[in-house]
């Protein structure tokens, strides 16, 4: 498929980025509620982690990003990146000439939705968490609500090793997050793009609470942004099955191996073809 050089139209893809793999959670959740859409999402694997590194940086990662995405005809973008979302979302908003929505606005919506003691926990990166971006977003709709940010780095690399039922995973968990058993939130935002991956042991820590996962969320978004801007594909003739990948691209960074191998993890499905692009 090559970039068309004539201006993004209804029929043009959908362009969704993340500092890496954990992405594709969004992605997937996209594809399913929104079959007729293509998707070219780009993974910056040569770069991430994203969650140490400081907003300018990850502010000019991300304008790199898409800038390339719209040099590739997209009609709209979602950062799914949690701490690109939390740096560089007003920017890219302010900047590009498609709608772009990020992460933290749907989990915040999701989450004071779901919370009735208005009490909430939310965990990601460092950078997410000392960003505050999920404090404001969840401030906005419930200025009554208290909320508790942990950053928790080490559970991105104990989920890329595949570790998601693991004792040292547990360990790690009942570290950062025991306290919150006795601290009374009854809500805890999955803040970070691999944290879905440890809804069924994040549960078994913190009985009771419920656990968001804000892709799901960032898909009804995607869904309202395009259909206000008139920008939703025309349904396909004939059945497509909505967990197919091959109507998508995907391209990353560093080399397609490392993404190939991880993306059965994140997609429920084993993408085929990885493409390669380096930026910066
Ligand atoms: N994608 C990042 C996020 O959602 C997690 C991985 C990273 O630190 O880059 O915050």
């Amino acid at each position: 498929m090559t970039p068309s050089s004539s201006p993004p139209d209804a029929s043009s893809p959908i362009g969704v980025f993340d500092s890496g793999i954990g992405g594709l959670t969004v992605a997937h959740a996209i594809m399913r509620r929104l079959p007729a859409e293509r998707l070219v999402y780009f993974g910056d694997t040569a770069r991430v982690p994203y969650g140490p590194k400081s907003p300018d940086t990850v502010r000019r990662y991300s304008r790199e990003i898409t800038a390339y995405l719209l040099g590739e005809g997209v009609k709209a973008i979602v950062v799914a990146c949690n701490t690109a979302t939390a740096h560089a979302l007003p920017a890219l908003q302010a900047e590009l000439p498609v709608p772009v929505i990020g992460v933290v606005d749907p989990g915040a919506r999701a989450a004071v939705a779901a919370s009735r003691s208005r009490h909430i926990g939310v965990i990601g990166t460092e950078g997410t968490i000392n960003s505050r971006a999920y404090h404001r977003a969840i401030d906005r709709i419930a200025p009554d609500a208290r909320i508790d940010g942990t950053a928790c780095p080490l559970f991105v690399p104990l989920i890329e090793e595949g570790w998601l039922d693991h004792p040292a995973t547990r360990l790690v968990a009942e570290e950062y997050l025991g306290r919150h058993r006795v601290s009374g939130i009854d809500t805890l935002v999955l803040g970070c793009t691999h944290y879905p991956l440890l809804k069924s042991l994040l549960g078994t820590v913190l009985p009771g609470v419920a656990l968001i996962d804000s892709a799901a969320e960032t898909a009804e978004e995607t869904a309202r942004m395009l259909a206000e801007h008139g920008l939703e594909a025309a349904p396909e003739s004939g059945d497509r099955d909505a967990d197919d990948p091959s109507p998508h691209r995907f391209i990353a960074s560093d080399d397609a191996e490392q993404f190939l191998k991880l993306s059965q993890r994140f997609l429920g499905r084993t993408v085929e073809r990885v493409e390669t692009r380096t930026l910066g």
